[in-house]
């Protein structure tokens, strides 16, 4: 009996044919367990000489079925990891990449130009002192010109108004820091955040400027339009850039100049380098510059009948939206991914 049962164990194909043969075996009615329930009904020596063998039966029968249901198991579980094999040579599913921003990228592309005509990267604060942002720039506080800078002003906290916070609105008080941290000459450019209380399609409360600096001797306008030209025509990649300079004022730079370019529509695109004078055609005003004021040398230390220099704002985005055909500045800073995969940039 006992080879019977053994060999019927080991020939269980599954785990449900198994727990069968245990129920028939083990379980209340089964044959086993009518075996154990016979040594109630046995005299003493008939049960000496049966009870090992019964108990022997069922230890036997119980490992059996153990040993096997662990085989079945463990093939259960090979035939599962068989089946669910993984490719590693699939290619795998297509993710969303990010992208540089197309500020971000222009931001990229100046430092670079600018640094192949030596120019060394600067930088400022966001949060700007009034003294900085405005009065050594020669815009004291009764000037009419700080209408146009009106800004988000920080409690007090300083003694005096010159000490007053508020959110730069414009990169030139790096200019300030620049003069007043360096020993001329000095040649940088200053990007970053500026920020104005104004919102329309071409005006944003934060916004991007890169300012341009540089103080040396015997400098002066030619070297400004000399610049601006070769850096133009590095950024729109394009030789017939065409320049116009207007007369313009700002309190820190004298004489100053407002620097338009020309451009031209191309299928319905904005594209730089047409005559601006054509029918068809018009200027984009691109950026403020001139000769930095003596005044300004003067406050920052050093002496203005030895140090001349020119500055130069451009507006970040407002090139960007030049160079990539977009029209609505706010977009930039809506983060709408189908907008920016419009103009190519992202997935
Ligand atoms: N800071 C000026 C502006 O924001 C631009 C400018 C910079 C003009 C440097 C002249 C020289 O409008």
């Amino acid at each position: 009996l006992k080879a019977k049962l053994l060999g019927e164990i080991e020939a269980a194909s599954d785990l449900d044919a198994l727990e069968a043969l245990r129920v028939a075996t083990l379980g209340k009615a089964g044959s086993v367990t009518g075996l154990l329930k016979t040594l109630g009904g046995m005299t003493p020596d008939e049960r000496q000489a049966e009870g090992p063998q019964i108990h022997g039966l069922r230890e036997a029968v119980t490992a059996a079925i153990a040993a096997r249901k662990a085989a079945l198991e463990g093939a259960a579980l090979d035939a599962k990891l068989a089946g669910e094999t993984l490719d590693m040579t699939l290619p795998a599913a297509a993710a969303a990449k990010g992208s540089v921003h197309p500020v971000s990228q222009v931001m990229d592309e100046l430092a670079e130009i600018f640094a192949d005509m030596g120019f060394a990267v600067a930088t400022g604060p966001e949060i700007e002192d009034d003294w900085r942002n405005f009065t050594a720039l020669n815009i004291p506080e009764t000037h009419p010109a700080r209408a146009m800078h009106d800004t988000f002003y920080f409690p007090e906290v300083g003694e005096s108004a010159a000490q007053r916070m508020l959110l730069r609105t414009h990169t030139s008080p790096v200019q300030i820091r620049t003069m007043m941290s360096e020993e001329p000459p000095i040649r940088i450019i200053a990007p970053g955040r500026v920020y104005r209380s104004d919102s329309d399609a071409t005006h944003t409360p934060m916004f991007h400027q890169v300012e341009g600096l540089v103080i040396d001797r015997g400098i002066h306008m030619g070297h400004l339009k000399w610049t601006l030209e070769t850096f133009l025509k590095a950024f729109f990649e394009r030789d017939d850039i065409v320049l116009r300079l207007r007369p313009s004022y700002f309190p820190f730079t004298e004489p100053s100049a407002e620097v338009d370019v020309g451009y031209a529509h191309e299928k319905g695109r904005r594209i730089v380098g047409g005559n601006g004078d054509d029918a068809g055609h018009a200027w984009m005003e691109l950026l403020g510059s001139g000769m930095v004021s003596r005044r300004v040398i003067a406050n920052c230390g050093l002496d203005p009948d030895e140090w001349q220099g020119f500055a130069f704002g451009i507006g970040i985005d407002r090139i960007a939206m030049l160079k990539y055909g977009m029209d609505d500045l706010r977009a930039f800073f809506d983060g709408d991914l189908r907008w920016l995969a419009h103009y190519g940039f992202g997935a």
